[in-house]
């Protein structure tokens, strides 16, 4: 569905999510003829939840100046999911000493990997939706030429995904390194516009570190490792983020932490899973919500967001990422995953 502008777009009845939810029509009336700085718009930022009904959330930021320009709308979005108020400000903690997290699985008998990502992008330029083309490529170039001067465990080359061979790049989505193409949400925000020019992936040797270049941020800089030593991968992680924070600056203020363009992904831009076989608890699925909603956690299928699981293989991660602390995102994911190993063996 194409939205007209300036007319207060229809939600279906079956729409639950956070715009159809806060978009009400005063909010409309009072934000409709309003820019960011970058001349981003309400109908911008609402375009993927108004083409995709089944959005959970719905809007995009085109910049920093959105989150302001439109807070009308973005903070009761922002606080309904991440249960933080406009007046609350966020606090970063990457200390590896202050996470108490052993591997919730010494044996190896139920987790297969654990990953934590962080999105970021960079200071002076317009996020994903509102980029040009110049902007991104110069962002690849800037970041690539960058990681080429890392050393030792995180030393690796940049692949630019034009050009990429297609039996790589598939082999690289399927062993979950790789992102995929942006998907309808992503393209309703204008995401995917000029894809795949000025997108690409670095990684290490081991592929424990990679870094995605201008996928839904221009920078989501991942950790990853077989087995379930959540502490390690995380101290990986931190010293990346030391390295590579040292040399650029990115877009952050005090308010919402780092900035980026999907509001779910805003504060801490960290996301901490694990890839988990739950074969009892999966016959069982109320239970298994039951403790992921108790310790805020996420499931997702096995191929990323809106897949499916597969034998009985679940990804499980925070769900809060905007004020709480990156060791508080990793701590909740290690008491989930503790609590779910119990409930497991326990059925
Ligand atoms: P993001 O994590 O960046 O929000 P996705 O949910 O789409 O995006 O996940 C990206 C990729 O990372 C997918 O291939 C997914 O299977 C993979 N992935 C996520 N968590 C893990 C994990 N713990 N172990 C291995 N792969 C993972
Ligand atoms: N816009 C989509 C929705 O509202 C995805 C939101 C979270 N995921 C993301 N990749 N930003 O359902």
């Amino acid at each position: 569905m194409m939205i007209k502008p300036n007319t207060y777009p229809k939600f279906p009845r079956d729409c639950h999510s956070l715009l159809s939810k806060y978009l009400t029509p005063e909010v409309f009336a009072s934000l409709q003829h309003k820019t960011t700085k970058n001349g981003f718009s309400l109908q911008q930022v609402i375009n993927s939840g108004v083409e995709n009904p089944d959005s959970g959330v719905g809007v995009y930021a085109g910049d920093e100046d959105s989150y302001r320009v439109f807070a009308e709308l973005f903070d009761p979005i922002i606080a309904e999911y991440h249960g933080f108020a406009s007046s609350d400000s966020h606090v970063s903690n990457l200390n590896a000493d202050d996470l108490d997290a052993s591997n919730p699985d010494p044996d190896g008998l139920y987790i297969i990997s654990t990953r934590i990502r962080v999105g970021r992008n960079l200071a002076g330029y317009p996020l994903g939706p509102a980029i040009s083309s110049d902007q991104r490529n110069e962002i690849a170039q800037r970041v690539s030429q960058l990681l080429s001067n890392l050393d030792d465990s995180l030393r690796g080359n940049y692949y630019p995904l034009s050009g990429m061979d297609e039996q790589v790049r598939k082999r690289l989505v399927a062993d979950h390194f790789l992102f995929k193409a942006g998907d309808r949400f992503m393209q309703a925000a204008g995401m995917n516009r000029d894809w795949p020019e000025g997108r690409g992936i670095y990684h290490n040797g081991d592929k424990t570190f990679l870094v995605w270049i201008n996928e839904e941020d221009q920078l989501r800089i991942i950790s990853m490792q077989t087995g379930g030593d959540i502490k390690q991968v995380f101290t990986r992680l931190s010293n990346a983020l030391g390295e590579i924070g040292s040399k650029l600056e990115f877009m952050s203020n005090q308010h919402l932490g780092y900035i980026s363009s999907c509001p779910t992904n805003l504060g801490t831009a960290m996301r901490a899973s694990v890839h988990i076989k739950l074969p009892r608890l999966a016959k069982n699925m109320d239970s298994l919500k039951s403790i992921t909603d108790r310790h805020e956690l996420q499931i997702r299928g096995i191929h990323g967001e809106h897949s499916d699981s597969q034998d009985a293989v679940f990804d499980i991660s925070n769900r809060r990422r905007l004020g709480i602390t990156e060791v508080d995102c990793v701590r909740g994911l290690y008491e989930g995953i503790v609590a779910l190993i119990a409930a497991e063996r326990a059925q």
